[in-house]
């Protein structure tokens, strides 16, 4: 199966990172091929909203989402990767969502898996809520497949991510599919 990883972390180092090294790894072993964006290095500019694109055509803007448009219409699988920003998302992963809005009904016809990878500092047991529903929500409109979520609580820096039981939990998830 072809995977393609959104990764939506500045830290290139850092414990998004960790988690999608983990998933990678786990996934090749299991014999699939992974394409990595590190979104953050990529120019790649917020949706306008002209809609110029009918939902399902030529977008206005030429940058860098082209890469992600043709990996991700010929991929099996999307994973989103990301730290906890103000509780959702970083920007970095929304602005690449929002750009799908122009081929939107080419992956919803592909019935594509997904997966969830992310980080946060806080440990409480509703730290995920609002992203874990934002998650899901696109999971039901895009007509995804969902294959598991990581949800690295008290994963605050790298040091703590590592120590904690997520990596592996990325691992295995990577290595079921
Ligand atoms: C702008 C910003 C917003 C953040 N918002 C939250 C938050 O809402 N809840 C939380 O638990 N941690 C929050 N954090 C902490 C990060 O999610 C956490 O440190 C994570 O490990 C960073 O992942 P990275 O190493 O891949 O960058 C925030 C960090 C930054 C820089």
């Amino acid at each position: 199966m072809k995977i393609v990883i959104l990764q939506g972390s500045p830290n290139k180092k850092g414990s998004t990172n960790i988690l999608v090294e983990n998933f990678s790894q786990g996934a090749e072993a299991a014999g699939h091929s992974i394409r990595r964006f590190d979104l953050a290095d990529m120019d790649i500019r917020p949706c306008t909203g002209c809609v110029s694109c009918g939902y399902e055509g030529p977008c206005i803007l030429h940058d860098e989402n082209q890469k992600i448009k043709k990996a991700v219409l010929d991929a099996d699988m999307i994973v989103f990767a990301t730290p906890l920003y103000y509780y959702g998302m970083s920007a970095q992963l929304k602005i690449v969502i929002d750009r799908f809005c122009s081929y939107n009904s080419s992956i919803t016809r592909k019935h594509m898996k997904s997966a969830l990878l992310t980080v946060a500092w806080n440990s409480d047991n509703w730290t995920f809520d609002a992203l874990e529903s934002h998650y899901q929500t696109l999971v039901r409109y895009l007509d995804f497949q969902d294959q598991g979520m990581v949800l690295g609580r008290g994963c605050g820096t790298p040091s703590m991510t590592r120590h904690s039981q997520y990596p592996e939990m990325a691992y295995k998830l990577g290595n079921r599919l």
